[in-house]
């Protein structure tokens, strides 16, 4: 293979892991997250050991910036990537905040085809084409010749090709060393992808890398993604949980490990994906999103390893390859379930979760630590499920200005609840109280009785999920609570989510509220008051 005129290139036999989670995930409907979130999610994608980390979009707002720039800064062994639309601006800011990386990658698109350039960018085709190439060369004359600058042209798949063929050339020329092929709508059908992708590959050989990046909108996003790699592509775009816009993006965990498990069908290629990473991946991003997974969601659902008839079960246990195409441990879930009791130690603790894929330490690991041996005195039995629950309700730090003092709740059949906080607003105590429809009405409606007068705002809440971690009557209940502000409720207004956790749910759901009421105190005023934290010891390198 003879090297590429520009960028790093991709090594020969293997496939580069381009997240998006960040960037198209976070564009699902609901799943923003706030700076210190995205940064979690990066520390957590460093892990998993993806090659690139599309980390958003800085020309959308000042938190996206920050978030790109300080992922930009921390991030290492990876390149981190920003988007930029082919017009002034947009690329600037980019540029700007990936300037930091060690591996900075440039995204610049513009979409190419005829429904788009007359409907949306009111351009002839010939215009579309010198915006993308006067971009092109931008991003390669600032970041210079080592540098990844990658070209999409938006919604590709519905392009004319040989317009199409004739925009990768041209931006080719002009310096980008990706070209990413996009199914902006998730309108491809595999066969008919592998043959336009073999087609832009049969143009540029190894003058760029081919890219794919697919939408999920017929349920597609998977098999169109593994029929171009089957036709040369070399970089996939995929997020998390297949999180993205509308039904979603090409899922990582699929796509990763059907080649994994399928290598025959991809003679030679690998992805260097750590696998065993992708539980607390997924785990991680459902958590800050407030997106739960289907519980047949392949790979990383709650059902993906469970076997409910008895052949099934008769099968795997005279050997699991009858019905599992891989192990669970292969994905990161743990085969063992006793674990701590009030006497386990600090140390023991922090292998289990090690072990478990959480690299926890210092002030946090003891926070984890008091907390796994309070519950192992209230519950009978404390599981990885529970331990892994705790470790992640750690993530969740934020700016507290809103800190619970003190709560009670009366509730009877038939009759309405009442529910009292006493809370600290802005550092100064606050006593609410409120009637409600159950216990956690009630209790929603005292902590916004407490921190109406003092923000001018209540959240108003979108979602609220309960999940019981692990089995059993003294379960821990998870709970999930998605808000908004309640003056800004417009249906594009920033949506954060908030978790608790506790085997007491009324408290597990005030705990989410009072999260999700922080978080959204500190996005409005404008991040600086969101705490990120500093990345854990020992894990600046990957
Ligand atoms: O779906 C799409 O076309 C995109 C591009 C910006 C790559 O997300
Ligand atoms: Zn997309």
């Amino acid at each position: 293979m003879s090297a590429p005129t520009f960028g790093p290139g991709v090594a020969e036999g293997s496939v580069r892991i381009f997240d998006t989670t960040l960037r198209d995930g976070e564009q699902a409907p609901g799943a923003g997250l706030t700076v210190a979130e995205k940064i979690q999610v990066a520390r957590q994608l460093v892990r998993l050991k993806v090659d690139v980390i599309e980390a958003g979009f800085p020309a959308a707002s000042p938190g996206d910036f920050e978030a790109v720039r300080r992922i930009a800064e921390e991030s290492k062994g990876v390149s981190v990537a920003a988007l930029a639309r082919c017009r002034d601006g947009d690329p600037q800011r980019a540029v700007e905040a990936i300037r930091v990386s060690e591996r900075p990658h440039l995204h610049v698109f513009i979409a190419t085809s005829d429904i788009h350039l007359k409907h949306k960018l009111k351009m002839s085709r010939d215009q579309a084409l010198a915006e993308a190439v006067r971009w092109v060369r931008y991003g390669r004359e600032q970041l210079g010749r080592d540098a990844e600058v990658e070209f999409s042209a938006e919604d590709a798949s519905r392009t004319d090709p040989d317009y199409l063929l004739a925009v990768y050339a041209a931006v080719v020329e002009a310096g980008a060393s990706t070209l990413n092929i996009p199914d902006t709508v998730g309108y491809a059908i595999p066969a008919e992808f592998g043959s336009l992708v073999a087609r832009v590959k049969a143009l540029v050989g190894d003058e760029a890398v081919v890219s794919v990046h697919c939408h999920n909108d017929l349920g597609l996003a998977t098999a169109n993604t593994l029929a171009a790699v089957q036709a040369g592509a070399r970089q996939v775009e995929v997020t998390i949980n297949g999180l993205g816009e509308r039904a979603g993006n090409a899922s990582l965990e699929e796509v990763v490990m059907a080649l994994r498990t399928r290598p025959t069908q991809f003679p030679t290629l690998t992805s260097h994906v750590q696998t065993e990473q992708i539980t607390p991946a997924s785990r991680l991003v459902s958590l800050l999103t407030g997106f739960s997974i289907q519980p047949n969601k392949a790979v990383v659902g709650a059902n993906a390893f469970a076997h409910e008839s008895g052949i099934h079960q008769d099968g795997v246990i005279k050997n699991p390859l009858t019905y599992e195409i891989m192990t669970p441990q292969s994905v990161g879930l743990s085969g063992s379930q006793l674990t701590i009791g009030k006497l386990s130690g600090r140390k023991g603790l922090q292998k289990k979760l090690r072990d478990l894929g959480y690299h926890i330490d210092g002030p946090e690991l003891d926070l984890v630590y008091r907390e796994a041996i309070a519950l192992a005195d209230r519950k009978k039995e404390v599981t990885d499920a529970d331990l892994i629950a705790i470790a992640e309700q750690q993530v969740a730090e934020v700016h507290q200005a809103v800190g619970l003092v003190d709560w009670e709740v009366t509730s009877a059949h038939g009759g309405d609840s009442r529910g009292h906080v006493t809370l600290t607003v802005e550092g100064a105590e606050r006593y609410g109280s409120s009637r409600g429809n159950g216990p956690v009405d009630a209790l929603y409606g005292a902590v916004d009785a407490a921190i109406e007068p003092v923000l001018a705002w209540r959240p108003a809440l979108m979602s609220y999920e309960i999940r019981a971690i692990s089995g059993g009557e003294d379960a821990q209940g998870q709970v999930v609570v998605r808000c908004r502000r309640s003056l800004d409720a417009a249906p594009d207004s920033e949506t954060v989510s908030g978790q608790g956790l506790s085997t007491n749910i009324v408290e597990a759901s005030l705990d989410a509220y009072l999260v999700a009421t922080n978080k959204l105190r500190a996005i409005e005023l404008g991040e600086s008051g969101a705490v990120i934290p500093p990345p854990r010891r020992g894990e600046e390198l990957p």
